[in-house]
């Protein structure tokens, strides 16, 4: 169940940890100096974590560079709402939040796309304005937020290619705006964007503090993962037990077998540690029970 303390990131991040924060908070040290994420993607861990100080990285520059706008225009909220109204309609998008909702002959002609179709000339145009120069976070925010799967996809060339999603910027986006605005404008977040390992030692993690790892999953699918391979997933935890040789806390998420497939290499090295099993995501529609994934949270204290 999710508790209703626990806030969703505007960014709606595909496996996000927002259904399992809960579970893996519950395992966290009471006193956090500095909470430590090399890997923080849409930020729903650190978003929902109390700590003194909050560093948190991405080697997604774009995933960063959203993080640092939405930081950013915390302090100047008026601003941030009216440049996204603005654009919403220069491009004449659809906006439930703000009642602006799609004609009713769309909902009725196309039941299950109408979203889509209604958007999608609209979401072209403000895609292909984006790819010319790319520096403007708000436009790839609407993006992402109007985008298929609400995904941060890029071809090979460095465009932004993600299609239109039969999803709308809707009063549920408002509210994750609005919940990431008041928590980070409190906290003393740092953010960077580099590979974990650069970063841990950037860091310099002590006893004081506590690194959570949700490191991209040998044996599931996103787009993501496509960066990590096996050699990643043993410097990833040779790394973790340097860390525990000089006494610093981690805890990390990871999946032992998801379907037909087994990651050996991640569970013959979490049985030198604690290994909580998480109640997953992956839950079978008909018995309610998540036979097909086994999820875990591994921690060193
Ligand atoms: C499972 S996701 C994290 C999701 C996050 N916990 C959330 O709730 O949104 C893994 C993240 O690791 C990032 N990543 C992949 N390879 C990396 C690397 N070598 N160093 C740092 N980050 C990396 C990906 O960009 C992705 O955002």
């Amino acid at each position: 169940m999710i508790n209703s303390n626990i806030i969703r990131s505007p960014f709606f991040y595909i496996g996000d940890k927002f259904k399992l924060i809960s579970q893996i908070k519950q395992s966290f040290p009471k006193k956090i100096n500095r909470f430590i994420e090399p890997f923080c993607g849409g930020g729903s861990v650190f978003l929902n974590t109390d700590a003194n100080e909050y560093l948190i990285n991405d080697i997604n520059s774009y995933m960063i560079q959203l993080h640092n706008m939405l930081i950013q225009s915390s302090h100047d909220e008026k601003f941030f709402w009216d440049n996204i109204k603005r654009l919403i309609e220069e491009y004449g998008l659809s906006a439930t939040f703000l009642n602006k909702d799609i004609p009713t002959e769309y909902r009725q002609l196309y039941k299950k796309t109408y979203f889509a179709k209604y958007n999608k000339d609209s979401y072209t145009k403000l895609r292909a304005d984006f790819n010319k120069d790319k520096s403007d976070m708000i436009r790839l925010y609407l993006l992402l937020i109007y985008g298929f799967n609400r995904m941060l996809r890029f071809n090979a060339k460095g465009d932004f290619n993600l299609p239109v999603g039969n999803v709308d910027f809707n009063s549920n986006v408002e509210k994750a705006l609005h919940d990431y605005f008041n928590l980070v404008k409190n906290k003393n977040i740092h953010t960077y964007n580099m590979d974990f390992l650069d970063f841990l030692n950037l860091a310099n993690p002590t006893t004081e503090d506590l690194v959570y790892l949700d490191p991209p999953y040998l044996i599931t699918f996103s787009e993501y993962n496509k960066l990590w391979n096996n050699l990643d997933e043993i410097r990833m935890l040779k790394t973790l037990d340097k860390l525990d040789k000089i006494g610093v806390k981690f805890a990390i998420s990871n999946v032992i077998w998801h379907k037909n497939r087994y990651n050996a290499i991640f569970n013959e090295w979490a049985k030198n540690y604690n290994i909580k099993k998480i109640k997953s995501n992956y839950i079978s529609y008909h018995d309610n029970t998540e036979k097909d994934s086994y999820e875990v949270l591994v921690t060193n204290f």
